[in-house]
């Protein structure tokens, strides 16, 4: 057995309608009648160029969710194929403009998700919690309308909010309103910042949203203060190498800046962002990593640790979770 499959793991960036397998989405396309043919080719694969026809590409697929025993059988299917690859713990962002946007209410969409979660939590042991996502480009009002959501409908796995999107559109000022009431109502808080915009764009994101991990982050290396700012306030990065070389922002693992940053003393998780759109998955995350850069089991231990103790869920969870990881030191690893 390889150290990848033996390392216990966490995600904590992961969009659940980006999780979609294709032939998952190909099925309720069927069913309820919708034309996916221009983002699915024949091959089942997710078809976009860039950036922008990504998140087209992913609307549309999102579509095809209509129901909440279509979005269990979303959820479920994502934290079983989580648990097969040794994870532990996953959040989900959560998209109520996506759900909205089929005609389902906040509230359907979140126990629909939920009842998912508790079926893959039953065979698997897997826990989870959902972050609600306001979009960046439909505005402050439309991400103010997700918090207030959130707020006004209280569920126990929804434990974060987060701001997703593209981020090279609007300023984080728009939003701290927002971010506000968010911290306000106890929410963990996350932003997608320096994952197409530069250093600045995460200053303003760490001032404006006053967030303490931050969605990719990892254009923080083109600023060397910047990164030691992140390394002593001990902000947290939900890195995801293949989405960033899926998306152009790298060219290649092995110019991606998570070592530089890990060795800097900046805290990092690692995570799959959209995984089938950017033919990853967790598991392929650590592996692909560790390849490249080197890194042992011990060092792979430590990517779960930060992610559990980042982790949005209450505190006897968290020990819970600590303790299974920590179990797994119990079983010899080939690679240290
Ligand atoms: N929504 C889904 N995937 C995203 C990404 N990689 N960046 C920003 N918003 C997203
Ligand atoms: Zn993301």
């Amino acid at each position: 057995m390889s150290d990848a499959i033996q390392v216990p793991k966490a995600e904590l960036h992961c969009h659940i309608e980006g999780a979609a397998p294709p032939t998952l989405v190909n099925r309720l396309a069927d069913r309820h009648g919708i034309d996916v043919s221009s983002v699915l080719d024949g091959n089942g694969k997710f078809v976009w160029s860039d950036f922008t026809t990504f998140l087209k590409a992913y609307d549309l697929a999102s579509s095809v969710f209509r129901t909440p025993a279509d979005y269990a059988l979303l959820a479920e299917t994502y934290f079983r194929m989580l648990a097969a690859e040794g994870a532990i713990y996953g959040e989900i962002f959560i998209s109520p403009d996506h759900a909205q946007a089929t005609g389902l209410s906040y509230r359907s969409y979140v126990e629909g998700l939920a009842e998912g979660m508790e079926r893959a939590k039953a065979g698997t042991a897997i826990e989870g919690r959902m972050i609600a996502i306001g979009v960046r480009h439909f505005g402050a009002a439309a991400v103010e309308r997700v918090v207030k959501e959130v707020i006004g409908n209280p569920h126990p796995l929804v434990t974060g909010f987060g701001l997703a999107g593209d981020e090279r559109s609007g300023h984080p000022a728009n939003f701290s309103k927002a971010f506000r009431m968010a911290a306000e109502a106890d929410l963990g808080t996350t932003a997608h910042a320096g994952e197409f915009g530069g250093p600045d764009s995460i200053v303003a994101a760490l001032e404006f949203l006053r967030v303490r991990r931050l969605g990719h982050g990892v254009r923080a290396i083109e600023d060397k203060d910047l990164v030691r700012r992140l390394a002593d306030e001990q902000i947290v990065l939900e890195v995801c190498p293949g989405s960033n070389i899926a998306l152009g922002v790298y060219t290649h693992l092995r110019f991606h800046p998570v070592n530089m940053l890990r060795k800097a003393g900046v805290k990092i998780t690692l995570n799959a962002d959209d995984p089938p759109f950017f033919g990853t998955t967790l598991g392929k995350e650590y592996a692909s990593v560790a390849a490249t850069f080197g890194w042992t089991f011990d060092d792979q231990m430590e990517v779960t640790r930060t992610a559990i103790e980042a982790a949005f869920c209450d505190d006897a969870t968290r020990k819970r979770l600590l303790v299974r990881l920590d179990s797994a030191r119990q079983i010899p690893g080939e690679g240290g």
